[in-house]
């Protein structure tokens, strides 16, 4: 390994500022230091064979003793993140295969690489709009906001306004996430037995969510390199199985990719409006724009259609923020209201506080997002046409994941076992479908740094080529984003 030793090594303060703030996450303060400055590492924001600052000046500029920085290099060198040079300090380190592997530990302490859910890090506007957030918080009155405060539902619809749908602040509620809404929308709306169209393959949340109410999928086959045919295919099964509903996500579907086209849309809310379907538009990738340009959203008025487009600013800005929303027409929001007021009280003012402040900026929030998704797409995909040149995918338009065909004979659950036993983590493609079904196929975001995108393509390559692996099954994940 070759150190840069002439001192161009990140200074303390900048190292600092690119880190954040530490801690806040339930873990020790040097663990969580740790964690930052492996996700910096494997970002390539500091380079191998850079020197990290001294300890000292390090604590200083974060603001923690410096027993924590000196425990949280120890972690680094000792799992093969950094080396110590004697007399001359710490430097990260060349990543092996086995260091790069990302973040997040195994219960045994190993590296795991969890590529189960699409959902990336928090957004670099968020620290800055929860600080202001909390810095102007009104601490006055009893703090509850039934269907949420004014203020976030005025700049949730001043953004559908803006995208082309006029919406006024008593057509929004808020909730806490778009996962949330769903459960909301179909506890309102669908009674035990009845029938709610999906595509097929679809976001497994909202099948539980549909099915904790009582109601049944009837899937529909969507392919992203014909969406529009989707249409004809819903009007079929809307004529042979007299569903209520309907969830899609008109947007980059998650998992297939798929974005209905500006007359598409329009010709579909039509045609669900004549089966009498209330239609569930699901735009929680509808921003994540990454090639072309915007569409009209889903539910511009169509004679007779009634739309409930549900969102969040979890993939555009972090899953942990947990703000969300629905919106309809007011009666259809009036009963909505009803029913979340029964369950919750109010989402949490800080949340919406700062969730105003970040629809504030919203335009450079998504610049930012969409420049980061665009270079992660673009790696992934090139990694996969080198190292699995057989296996088949779109580069899709948006969104947060390729959605791959895999080789004939080769089994997506049986991919994800053995990619589990090299301790990367997926979804198989039937945690998209009922029954067997997408098991040919596999899921995989760009939503991680990209050094753990380019360690995942090699295990996976080593996996289908038969590689040994490290043995240790890990149990799969139960969410799945
Ligand atoms: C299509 C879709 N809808 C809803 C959700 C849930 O989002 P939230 O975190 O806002 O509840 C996800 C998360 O992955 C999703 O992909």
């Amino acid at each position: 390994m070759v150190f840069d030793m002439d001192g161009s090594g990140i200074d303390a303060p900048a190292l600092a500022e690119i880190i954040g703030p530490v801690g806040g996450d339930g873990q020790p303060l040097y663990r969580s230091l740790a964690g930052g400055l492996r996700r910096i590492i494997a970002d390539g924001a500091v380079g191998a064979g850079k020197r990290l600052p001294p300890e000292r000046a390090l604590s200083i500029a974060l603001g923690v003793s410096r027993v924590t920085v000196t425990s949280a290099y120890r972690e680094l060198r000792e799992s093969g993140w950094a080396e110590a040079v004697h007399g001359a300090g710490t430097f990260v380190a060349t990543p092996s295969e086995e260091t790069s592997w990302g973040t997040m530990m195994r219960l045994d302490g190993g590296p795991v690489l969890d590529f189960v859910n699409a959902a990336p890090e928090a957004s670099p506007f968020l620290a800055g709009a929860y600080a202001d957030a909390v810095a102007n918080l009104r601490t006055t009155g009893h703090g509850y906001a039934p269907s949420g405060t004014i203020e976030l539902r005025s700049a949730i619809a001043d953004r559908y306004s803006r995208r082309g749908l006029p919406t006024t602040a008593d057509q929004i509620v808020v909730t806490s996430g778009a996962g949330d809404a769903a459960h909301l929308v179909f506890e309102t709306f669908a009674r035990p037995g009845n029938r709610v169209l999906i595509e097929h393959p679809t976001y497994p949340g909202a099948v539980e969510a549909l099915e904790s109410a009582g109601a049944h999928a009837v899937p529909v086959p969507i392919d992203a390199a014909d969406p529009d045919r989707f249409i004809e295919d819903a009007d079929r099964a809307a004529r042979q199985n007299a569903p209520t509903l309907a969830y899609l996500m008109p947007d980059f579907s998650n998992p297939s990719g798929a974005r209905l086209s500006g007359n598409g849309r329009r010709r579909l809310a039509a045609t669900l409006a004549r089966h009498g379907v209330l239609t569930i538009a699901d735009e929680v990738a509808a921003d994540l724009v990454l090639d072309g340009g915007p569409e009209e959203p889903y539910g511009a008025p169509v004679p007779g259609a009634a739309t409930i487009s549900i969102g969040s600013l979890s993939k555009t800005v972090w899953g942990g923020l947990r703000v969300g929303w629905v919106r309809s027409d007011p009666e259809l929001i009036a009963r909505m209201a009803r029913t979340y007021a029964r369950r919750q009280l109010s989402v949490s003012i800080v949340e919406q506080a700062t969730a105003v402040r970040l629809l504030g900026v919203f335009e450079d929030v998504l610049a930012a997002r969409r420049t980061w998704l665009r270079g992660q797409r673009d790696l992934l995909a090139s990694h996969m046409a080198a190292e699995l040149p057989s296996w088949q995918f779109r580069i899709p338009d948006g969104g947060l994941s390729l959605w791959c065909a895999l080789p004939d004979g080769l089994s997506s659950n049986d991919v994800v076992r053995r990619a589990a036993a090299r301790d990367l983590l997926l979804a198989a493609g039937t945690r998209f479908g009922t029954g067997y079904a997408f098991d040919d196929r596999l899921r995989i975001p760009f939503t991680k740094p990209s050094g753990e995108i380019i360690a995942a393509v090699s295990v996976l390559a080593g996996t289908v080529s038969g590689d040994a692996g490290r043995g240790h099954p890990v149990e799969p994940a139960e969410l799945v984003v």
